[in-house]
């Protein structure tokens, strides 16, 4: 499929599943290598990381263990600031080596609190894999240990990404058609609670 419609957008094909499987190859072969004998748990981020943690586990060849937790984002009342509160972990993360599973960095604002919150249990290291990476956006601000591939800042959906909650289930990651908004369309994002 060249081209899908989401909501009012149109999107076109960006990676082919071929192209997301040789970067997730690599990727785990990477960590196959520096994480052996380390038992790593791998953490990934709900909802965006599903497919992503799927793939990438099945390439994963070394004892460990996996788990997910999700981010749900609120207003709070008296604040202007987004709050994320952190649901599922259920783990224990003292001494083990994390392994942080995300589909995509942009500002990097997500897995920066999240890593800090995460250091507060006590792993003994905390490393990030990420599918993808917007250079143009990222602050900076954090240590990316994996990097799947860096794009262009556009904005994409597909392989557990969305828009507004549509485009999660397909197999190939698309980019907004041109002429399209270039950024997250802030009215798709409102009245939704979650930006995971
Ligand atoms: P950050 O905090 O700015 O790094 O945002 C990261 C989160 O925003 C990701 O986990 C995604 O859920 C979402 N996100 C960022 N860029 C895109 C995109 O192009 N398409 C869909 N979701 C995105
Ligand atoms: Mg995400």
């Amino acid at each position: 499929m060249e081209k899908i419609r989401l909501h009012d957008k149109e999107f076109t094909i960006f990676l082919s599943p071929a192209e997301i499987q040789d970067a997730v190859s690599d990727m785990a072969a990477k960590i196959n290598n520096d994480l052996v004998g380390k038992y790593p748990l791998f953490l990934g981020i709900l909802n965006g990381s599903f497919m992503f943690t799927a793939d990438l586990l099945k390439k994963i060849n070394i004892d460990c263990s996996v788990s997910f937790i999700k981010l749900a984002s609120y207003r709070g009342a008296r604040t202007t600031g987004t709050v994320k509160e952190l649901i599922g972990l259920d783990e224990d993360l003292g001494g083990r080596t994390v392994v942080i599973l995300e589909d995509i960095v942009d500002t990097g604002t997500t897995l920066q609190s999240l890593v800090s919150r995460l250091r507060e249990l006590n792993p003994l290291e905390v490393r990030i894999a990420t599918l993808l990476l917007k250079p143009g956006a990222f602050s900076g601000g954090i240590h990316l240990d994996y990097v799947g591939m860096e794009i262009p800042n556009d904005f994409i959906v597909g392989y557990g990404l969305d828009y507004d909650q549509l485009g999660r289930n397909f197999e190939g990651i698309y980019k907004i058609a041109a002429g399209g908004v270039t950024e997250p369309d802030p009215a798709a994002q409102a009245g939704s609670n979650e930006k995971q």
